[in-house]
């Protein structure tokens, strides 16, 4: 039996849809979890806490005061995985984020990469077949553009990938599109541009392990005094101030695109079976941007030093989401200064400040 909420406007789906989401107990998977919650959907979790925690259930409990239904699956195990989604009910679509995402660590272990990232994608969509689950939104990145002229859309040409990481998006989306041409999958890919911020409540957010690789967790470590100095990668690009230029998205609004994916599939607006969406401002901000930004709204100086560039940088990629703003419905609501306030208002909640 559906459940018919009252329509908001007209691109608004009409009813709840039960969603299955992959790696629900990470930093986009949590946040996505909260706004499906927030939109009325019905949600089912798995996760098996290889970069997660079991906490974040009961955050997510917290903050939407709706118990997860959860279930500790690894999807590198096709027969468990299966044996779930076949005992599941009424599942309309999957949200798929269970994937690992340290570029460096995926150069040192290319197989745990393509096992876990390829292969987990390849079991779920076995299992989903099976269970007869034929709708899915996949977590891509920014980084199957490489070097390309900002800002960039959907038709820019993909290189070969950087790293085995890239290479296993790039991977998943030509597996996805390659058998929706075999079946009656349909499915968005979601091109993530640099997703940073923590929600408002500060019970979710970002847990890196160990040292981070990325800018916002570094500069709100470093704030809080738990790194001594943030290095900036290269002062030389060819860039206004020299530094690198990214596309900072504020992880809610990411959240909040995946609803709109999801719930956009189910209306089947779709001509094509397979999408692909860029989710990201629109706007390039630089390192020494971000820096400042972070300076101004939290008062808070940074001790930075420039430093040499880092292997594998792109001078700077930004997002055009004309797509997604016009087939969607969707755009961001949040700025830089806003991305950096929620970071450290998150790093000082890790703190215990
Ligand atoms: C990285 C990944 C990308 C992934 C994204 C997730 C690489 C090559 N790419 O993107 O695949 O989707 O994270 O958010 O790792 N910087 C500093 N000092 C630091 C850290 C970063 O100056 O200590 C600079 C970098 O040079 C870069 C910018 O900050 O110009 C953003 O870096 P980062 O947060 O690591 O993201 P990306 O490299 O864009």
């Amino acid at each position: 039996m559906r459940t018919y909420f009252k329509p908001k406007n007209k691109l608004a789906l009409l009813y709840k849809m039960k969603i299955l989401v992959t790696g629900g107990t990470g930093y986009i998977g949590s946040h996505t979890v909260v706004e499906l919650f927030n939109a009325g959907h019905e949600v089912v979790v798995i996760d098996n806490f290889d970069n997660s925690y079991p906490e974040v259930l009961e955050n997510i409990e917290k903050i939407t005061g709706k118990k997860v239904d959860f279930t500790n699956v690894d999807i590198r195990n096709k027969q468990a995985l299966t044996d779930f989604l076949m005992a599941q009910k009424g599942i309309d679509a999957v949200i798929h984020f269970a994937a690992f995402k340290a570029v460096g660590e995926s150069v040192e272990n290319p197989l745990k990469y393509y096992e876990n990232n390829v292969g987990g994608t390849v079991n779920l969509l076995y299992a989903m077949e099976a269970a007869g689950i034929h709708q899915i939104a996949f977590s891509s990145s920014c980084t199957v553009y490489g070097e390309a002229n900002p800002p960039v859309d959907e038709n820019t040409p993909r290189p070969a990938a950087q790293s085995p990481y890239g290479n296993t998006k790039q991977i998943c989306e030509e597996v996805l599109f390659d058998y929706t041409k075999a079946s009656n999958l349909k499915v968005v890919s979601l091109r993530y541009f640099n997703p940073v911020g923590a929600h408002d409540s500060a019970l979710i957010g970002e847990l890196p392990i160990g040292i981070p690789n990325n800018l916002v967790p570094f500069i709100t470590q470093t704030a809080i005094g738990k790194r001594e100095v943030l290095t900036v990668f290269g002062n030389d690009y060819p860039t206004p101030d020299g530094t690198c230029i990214r596309d900072y998205i504020h992880v809610v609004d990411l959240a909040k695109a995946h609803v709109k994916a999801i719930e956009f599939l189910e209306m089947k607006k779709y001509t094509d079976a397979y999408s692909v969406f860029n989710l990201g401002t629109g706007q390039g901000s630089s390192v020494l941007e971000a820096i400042h930004s972070f300076e101004k709204v939290t008062g808070v100086k940074v001790n930075y030093k420039i430093g040499t560039r880092r292997a594998g940088d792109i001078a700077q990629i930004y997002a055009n989401c004309d797509k997604a703003t016009n087939e969607l419905g969707w755009k961001t609501e949040r700025d830089l200064d806003n991305c950096m306030l929620t970071s450290w208002i998150w790093e000082k909640h890790l703190a215990g400040k």
